[in-house]
């Protein structure tokens, strides 16, 4: 019953809910949804939505790492829910759990809109935003208020960034400015990981902790603040292996509990020519970064499984696709581009089809796929 409820409202928002929205620039629909989507009323009609979409987690999904019990392997990928106004939809909607931010020291409007553009045919999107966000202050008190509530039961990482400003871009800034939102954020009791995200490449100064060394200069930092929560490191996807790997010696040497593979392709390449102007400013999200994730997540599970632990992002459209990264060697999997193309129907349907994909192939949990396929992918 569920899953005709489930698959009926997949139809009416691809052939009506979508052309609608996609009709509108799409920084007026992601300023309105986000409006929407915290308002009493629809929070209320959410109830009916949890009935209607959300698989009711079995055991085969449900996962331990660390400390932290998430009751399926599905979260929300940072930048969706900058201001963490959204867990208690993402909950309701069936995520196993949400990371919100990237939270920065400083409160930051981003860069001058538009912020987004989509590319329909390449099930992708460009994204130009530079971090806005309500600074580590104000969304930490809007953390503390949810702990009060969801938390408990439904995880939340908080992304962290260098604040997007001139003044932010030496290192010692850009250092203390990361040590300023960790500190604030671990103090949140619902946050249940601190995710530093050293690959945003749309801001001020670049990415300047994509070296070894400067990465442990940065780690150092966190850890003398003497943070309570695991860290994750977001990792960019653009660099080479012989690049990707030292930085990966450096996160185990400072006991980084994850690793989220990762970020936005910077190589707009792909794309074919017509379908995004030159002047359209950004990288890209959805189906281009599917295949650089998938390659670093094989060869990262092969080298590196018995010390991090690996969150699988991009280009997660189906159950398939996110199967896929368990089997190459991540743990939990995260998505954002999916969900505005799919529908948000699309993440009950991933659990309800992940178990499926578990049964057919004789596999009793979640556990048990990871990384099956990450030797033969990494040949
Ligand atoms: C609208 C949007 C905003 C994003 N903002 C952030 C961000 O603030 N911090 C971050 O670490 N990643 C950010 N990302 C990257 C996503 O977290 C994710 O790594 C990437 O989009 C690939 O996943 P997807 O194909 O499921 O979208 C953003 C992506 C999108 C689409």
């Amino acid at each position: 019953m569920v899953d005709v409820l489930s698959r009926c409202s997949q139809l009416v928002y691809k052939k009506a809910i979508k052309p609608a929205l996609f009709k509108k620039p799409p920084d007026y629909v992601h300023e309105t949804m986000i409006q929407y989507a915290q308002h009493r009323e629809l929070l209320r009609l959410s109830r009916i939505l949890h009935f209607m979409w959300a698989y009711d987690n079995p055991a085969v999904l449900a996962q331990k790492i660390g400390s932290v019990s998430f009751a399926n392997p599905i979260g929300l990928s940072a930048g969706l829910d900058k201001n963490a106004q959204l867990p208690p939809i993402c909950q309701r909607i069936g995520f196993g759990f949400s990371t919100v931010g990237s939270i920065s020291a400083e409160p930051c409007a981003g860069n001058p809109k538009p912020w987004f553009y989509r590319l329909p045919k390449s099930q992708a999107l460009v994204v130009n935003a530079g971090l806005p966000n309500d600074g580590a202050a104000r969304v930490g008190a809007q953390l503390d208020k949810l702990s009060l509530g969801i938390t408990a039961t439904f995880p939340i990482v908080a992304s962290i960034a260098r604040t997007n400003s001139a003044r932010a871009c030496s290192e010692e800034a850009a250092i203390l400015d990361y040590c300023i939102s960790a500190k604030r954020l671990n103090a949140v009791a619902g946050v249940r990981a601190l995710e530093i995200n050293i690959s945003c490449p749309n801001t001020y100064g670049g990415e300047p902790f994509t070296t070894p060394e400067k990465l442990s200069r940065l780690l150092a930092a966190l850890r003398a603040t003497h943070s309570t929560k695991p860290l994750w490191i977001k990792m960019p996807i653009n660099l080479p292996w012989h690049e990707f790997q030292p930085l990966l010696e450096v996160a185990c040497r400072y006991n980084v509990q994850a690793v989220t593979i990762g970020n936005l392709n910077k190589n707009r390449g792909e794309i074919p020519s017509g379908e995004l102007p030159s002047q359209v400013k950004g990288n890209l999200s959805g189906r281009p970064t599917q295949a650089l994730s998938n390659a670093l997540i094989a060869k990262t599970y092969l080298h590196y499984n018995d010390r991090l632990t690996i969150i699988g992002v991009g280009g997660v459209f189906n159950a398939h696709d996110a199967y896929q990264k368990i089997r190459l060697g991540a743990s939990l999997v995260e998505l954002i581009t999916g969900l505005i193309y799919e529908g948000p129907q699309l993440i009950g349907q991933i659990n309800r089809d992940l178990v499926s994909l578990l049964q057919k192939d004789g596999l009793s949990s979640i556990g048990e796929a990871i990384g099956l396929d990450a030797q033969a992918a990494a040949q």
